[in-house]
């Protein structure tokens, strides 16, 4: 049975509930950056909030991921937990945060926890992680894979491609996928990969996929919160579904308030306090300024 009953508050979800959703309900994954986003999401109810490396492209204003550092990952991972109480916080290990050794993966990803208020790190790559996914493991540390289109892999692949389009690049992402799972990963990202793909894998393996161009096959879906609300100008991926225009309302917003400040319509007198008559008056008439 259940600890949760309808009498107690509801709990903030773990990473051994997200695996527990498999087969039992869909999942919703949204990105968030800092305190305001963090609350819009899990007000949203999404179940896992990431703290995507995507934030070098949305709020950093970087061409890819590769510049994010793990003072950049800790400081906005530590601004979105102050907001998430129901869903379980990911953060995202950045670039070099976890390749260059298991020791420094295991330290990189226990200061998500210990520093920032995340409760699990996702992090990019295959069986070649192996032995890093199962050290933070053994740290008490839940990992989330990330496999298919990988950003922090775009040198290599020349771009921002989908991936796993033939039947060897599938096979490999479906080994992959097994070795992650057979790890410990508590879910697996699929990005940018073929639907039949992500459906095979989905159904070959007993952790939740949670796919972002991968088709409607996966356990839940995930998008980056920029893309969602329209809160970034420019190309968006063809998989992305933009839910509310909010640039466009945002400029406008703006663009009024500069134009009454310059024209003078703004502070108008609801904005503006005021002195008490008697106050005033004394005031204008004293000749001295200073403290009493
Ligand atoms: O960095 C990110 O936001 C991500 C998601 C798109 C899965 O990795």
């Amino acid at each position: 049975m259940s600890e949760q009953t309808a009498a107690s508050p509801k709990r903030q979800l773990t990473a051994p509930d997200i695996l527990a959703a498999k087969g039992q309900r869909k999942l919703a994954v949204l990105t968030a950056y800092d305190y305001p986003t963090g609350l819009l999401a899990d007000e949203a109810g999404a179940d896992v909030i990431l703290v995507g490396d995507s934030l070098g492209n949305v709020c950093l204003g970087l061409p890819d991921t590769l510049g994010v550092t793990m003072a950049d990952m800790l400081h906005h991972t530590r601004a979105a937990a102050r907001a998430v109480k129901n869903a379980l916080l990911v953060g995202d290990m950045p670039f070099l945060s976890y390749q260059t050794g298991i020791e420094t993966a295991v330290a990189n990803a226990g200061r998500f926890l210990q520093e920032a208020g995340a409760r699990a790190v996702k992090l990019e790559g295959g069986a070649e992680f192996v032995p890093h996914i199962k050290a933070m493991l053994s740290a008490g540390i839940p990992v989330m894979g990330h496999l298919g289109l990988t950003p922090q892999q775009i040198a290599r692949l020349g771009g921002f491609k989908a991936q796993g389009k033939t039947a060897r690049a599938a096979r490999k992402l479906l080994a992959d996928a097994h070795a992650l799972a057979g790890a410990g990963c508590f879910a697996l990202v699929l990005e940018a990969v073929p639907a039949e793909v992500a459906a095979r894998i989905t159904a070959e393996i007993d952790i939740p996929t949670i796919g972002i161009g991968a088709g409607p096959d996966c356990d839940g879906q995930v998008l980056v919160f920029h893309d969602v609300l329209g809160l970034c100008p420019g190309l968006r991926p063809s998989f992305v579904k933009q839910y509310a225009d909010l640039w466009t309302p945002a400029r406008e917003a703006l663009s009024a308030y500069c134009a009454e400040v310059r024209g003078g319509a703004f502070p108008a007198e609801a904005q503006t306090r005021r002195m008490a008559a008697d106050e005033l008056a004394e005031f204008q008439a004293s000749s001295e300024y200073g403290d009493d």
